[in-house]
């Protein structure tokens, strides 16, 4: 079945497949058909390590709000009670958080699907190990170039050499290791020798789609955006390595852009809420609107407030205005309580 829409082509890119990096926003089915999200992507923290240029959580410093352990696990004891099938820990950086392992045993323990998106700098053969004893569903590392220059370019402060040493010792101890590529104007071209890198270090699946005009990235535009014509190229090679690895890797791109996106969840808003690090609840990454708190109330109570939220007329009248002039979500980190 062709799940993707005629709308949903018209980036233009090889179309998405179900499982891709984006589901962090896209999640699955219409909200009203739940009683509980499937699926919670969840930004554990702000810190970072790296400083990238294209973050589009900004991330960096702590903020001085974000949940405690003690919050953190009472939040993962809600989505236990209420069934929630699948949730996704990224950050800023999630490895760099001191009680990762306690939040990720809690999780599986509990039998909730689990993936972790890093940017591996943290990753040495034992950390692997670790990680390969929580029987996740994926870990998701951040490659953004087929050499140290371009990679750290973008990743700054990153240490090319350290992500892709994080693939290999996942890959050793069996962990689903997942490649995700965000492409800008300065590493657009080297698409296909990261894709060819991916399926030499034997990961499972390479990931990729538009950089989104969010947060960081906002600011940066001038200078990460790439051109129709290098989307144009990065299309093709994608599809002559789609075919290539057919069978012997999974090569996947999310056709939507941010706008796109936006478009779509206005008439079908996923069942799929987004958990930023001191616990308010944000109805799509790409927004700037917050429909709970999950220090004031519980997951429950926040699930019907995301529902109705989409019918906001403050939240539908700027997503209108948004789609028109993206450059307005530059601030979808300045939130906005509805
Ligand atoms: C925000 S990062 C956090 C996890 C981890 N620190 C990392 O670097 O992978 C999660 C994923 O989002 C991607 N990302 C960040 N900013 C983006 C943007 N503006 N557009 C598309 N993807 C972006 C990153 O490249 C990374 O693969």
């Amino acid at each position: 079945m062709d799940f993707v829409s005629k709308e949903q082509k018209s980036s233009g890119l090889p179309d998405a497949e179900p499982e891709n990096r984006m589901q962090t926003v896209f999640g699955g089915g219409t909200c009203d058909d739940y009683a509980a999200p499937l699926f919670i992507p969840w930004q554990l923290n702000s810190a970072c390590n790296l400083e990238c240029l294209h973050c589009c959580e900004e991330a960096g410093r702590s903020l001085p709000d974000e949940m405690t352990k003690e919050q953190a696990l009472d939040f993962c004891a809600q989505a236990v009670q209420l069934n929630v099938p699948y949730m996704a820990i990224s950050g800023g950086e999630p490895l760099v958080c001191p009680y990762i392992f306690d939040i990720c045993s809690f999780i599986r323990d509990n039998n909730i699907s689990l993936k972790i998106e890093t940017n591996g700098e943290c990753i040495d053969d034992e950390f692997a190990r670790r990680l390969a004893e929580l029987k996740l569903r994926s870990v998701q590392v951040s490659l953004d170039g087929a050499t140290p220059e371009t990679h750290e370019r973008l990743r700054v402060a990153g240490n090319w050499k350290k992500a892709v040493a994080a693939c290999k010792y996942l890959v050793e101890h069996e962990v689903n290791t997942e490649v995700v590529f965000v492409p800008t104007k300065f590493n657009i071209h080297e698409i296909g020798d990261v894709i060819d890198l991916a399926y030499s270090m034997g990961v499972y699946g390479f990931y990729t789609g538009k950089i989104m005009q969010i947060g960081r990235a906002a600011r940066n535009w001038d200078i990460l955006c790439p051109s129709e014509g290098q989307y144009e190229r990065f299309s093709e090679v994608l599809r002559e390595k789609k075919a290539a690895y057919e069978g012997k890797m999974q090569v996947f791109c999310y056709a939507h852009d941010v706008i796109e996106e936006l478009k779509y969840r206005l008439e079908s808003p996923s069942a799929s809420l987004l958990v930023l690090p001191n616990g308010k609840v944000k109805l799509i990454n790409s927004l700037p609107f917050i429909c709970g708190d999950l220090k004031k109330e519980s997951l429950s109570e926040i699930w019907e407030k995301y529902k109705t939220a989409w019918r906001n007329p403050d939240v539908v009248e700027f997503s209108m205005k948004a789609i028109a002039n993206p450059n307005l979500l530059g601030e979808s980190n300045s939130w906005i309580e509805v």
